[in-house]
């Protein structure tokens, strides 16, 4: 290979996860102040004043309400359970909501690690989106650690499947 190519194979190995985060986090299109990329899944929007989604800022409630005795505020991680700002970013969206759906353990001789299924808990599946948006807003860097300061109004929309949803 000579150098122009090596190069080049390099520069896209380095440059294609990244491209797949990216394409996981940019806005395609909202609906009733939601965010969503173009392959349909949830994510932030944050105005150039910083002023967050809806679901952001719920997520950021509903996450130091639910989540973060285990992963540390903000996402952060702790000794016992993983940086879910990372998480969020990293996994699909799919195993994220099955995860916390179902619950997961690993159990071998140098850990015993318990991740509880939150599937019964409406506080938890109501506002699963909400969370997990949260977190990749800060894990991406949008937002910083801490209660965002300026949010949109909750939408009808969002109102209704929320009361819906909580029965
Ligand atoms: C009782 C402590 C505890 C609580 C509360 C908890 N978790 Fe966890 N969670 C864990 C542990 C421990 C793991 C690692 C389990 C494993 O390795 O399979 C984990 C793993 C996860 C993972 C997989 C992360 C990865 O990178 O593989 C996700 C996603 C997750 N938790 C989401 C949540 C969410 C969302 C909430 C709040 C609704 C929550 N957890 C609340 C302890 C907890």
């Amino acid at each position: 290979m000579n150098l122009s190519v090596r190069l080049l194979a390099s520069v896209l190995v380095s440059w294609l996860p990244v491209a797949a985060i990216a394409d996981n986090l940019a806005v395609s299109y909202s609906e009733d102040g939601r965010y969503y990329t173009e392959d349909d899944i949830p994510t932030f929007n944050v105005a150039e004043d910083g002023t967050v989604d809806w679901m952001t800022f719920s997520g950021f409630r509903r996450y130091h309400a639910e989540c973060h005795v285990c992963h540390g505020p903000d996402g952060e991680g702790s000794t016992y359970a993983p940086a879910l700002k990372e998480s969020a970013l990293d996994m699909d969206y799919y195993d994220f909501v099955d995860i916390v759906t179902n619950g997961r353990q690993v159990v071998n001789a140098a850990e015993n690690s318990v991740m509880p299924g939150f599937g019964d808990n409406p506080n938890v599946m109501c506002f699963l989106d909400d969370i997990y948006v949260y977190l990749k807003a800060h894990g991406s860097g949008a937002i910083p650690r801490g209660r965002p300061p300026k949010k949109e109004a909750k939408s009808d929309v969002i109102r209704e499947d929320e009361d819906a949803c909580m029965g």
